[in-house]
């Protein structure tokens, strides 16, 4: 089932921060790192794992860099939520990192959750060849940087004031940028450590990221805010430029239902060994959380 193959990949995530941030203090900094990479679903970290093991990489290696981009999404995640971003109370049904503490916490925590991420990919134990560790980081750092998330985060605030709803087409490459880059670093990262080609990988990651901002988007309308943990109906009174607003709601669901069979269809050439990446892009858009 999914669900237990999900929650079996988490907890290993889970215990390869915990041995990561082992080694860290006790200020208000590090309290933070733990406290804001504490739960979630963990799903770019499932992909790495799971696309690794399409190629017979195992947990060994595969943990560091999962964990990594956990520690990555969590830092754009305390930011996101930061008051001059989305100024969210709430994350995982807690406490977002600036309420607990304060604002100048959560910026560090932020930015020494980024830096842990290269540190992570970097450690020996992701892979033998540094040629290979390399390359996974370079395409974090640009996945992340202003040409990836870091752009797709400014695109959603130049949006809520832009003179002109964006057009389908902008959404799309926002979107793309802002959720996509990182999926898509997570999906291609099997391939780079298995050095096969990620071509298969980008296609289902390019969709597969889409359909879940697509899920986010909706969630944030009519989703169960208890479920989700953080809090919904933002992204209309903020003017947020989502799929919803505008294809509505119907039409969102129709293009993230294309998406996923989309997804599916690009892991044809792994066959059955794929069963749970495209259990994956069927949860993306089943998920209430
Ligand atoms: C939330 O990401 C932010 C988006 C990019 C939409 P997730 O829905 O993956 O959040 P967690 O990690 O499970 O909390
Ligand atoms: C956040 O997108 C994306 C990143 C942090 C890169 P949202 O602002 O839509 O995420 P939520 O809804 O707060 O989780
Ligand atoms: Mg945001
Ligand atoms: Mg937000
Ligand atoms: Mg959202």
């Amino acid at each position: 089932m999914f669900a237990t193959r999900l929650a079996a990949r988490a907890a290993e995530i889970g215990s390869c921060l915990d041995e990561a941030m082992a080694g860290l203090g006790d200020y208000p900094v590090h309290e933070g790192m733990r406290y804001a990479t504490a739960g979630g679903k963990r799903l770019r970290g499932f992909l790495v794992m799971e696309t690794a093991a399409l190629f017979g990489i195992g947990t060994a290696q595969s943990r560091w860099p999962a964990a990594a981009i956990e520690a990555l999404h969590a830092y754009s995640l305390v930011h996101d939520d930061l008051p001059c971003m989305d100024d969210d109370d709430l994350r995982r049904g807690q406490p977002t990192v600036h309420v607990k503490w304060d604002e100048a916490t959560a910026v560090l925590v932020g930015d020494a959750l980024q830096s842990l991420a290269f540190e992570l990919v970097a450690r020996e134990e992701t892979h033998p060849d540094p040629a290979v560790r390399l390359r996974l980081m370079a395409g974090l750092a640009r996945d992340a940087g202003a040409q990836g998330m870091v752009l797709g985060q400014a695109q959603d605030i130049a949006a809520e004031t832009a003179p002109a709803p964006l057009t389908l087409d902008q959404i799309t490459e926002l979107q793309a940028n802002k959720t996509g880059a990182l999926i898509r670093w997570s999906a291609e990262a099997g391939a780079i450590l298995g050095q096969a080609d990620p071509a298969p990988l980008r296609h289902y990651a390019q969709a597969l990221g889409l359909a879940f901002q697509i899920a986010d988007d909706i969630l944030d309308v009519e989703g169960d805010a208890e479920k989700a943990g953080k809090r919904l109906q933002k992204d209309a009174e903020a003017g947020k430029a989502t799929f919803v607003s505008l294809l509505g709601l119907d039409g969102a669901k129709a293009r993230a239902r294309a998406l996923v069979e989309e997804a599916e269809a690009a892991l044809d050439p792994y066959g059955d060994k794929a069963d749970g990446l495209r259990d994956a892009a069927r949860f993306v858009i089943s998920r209430e959380m």
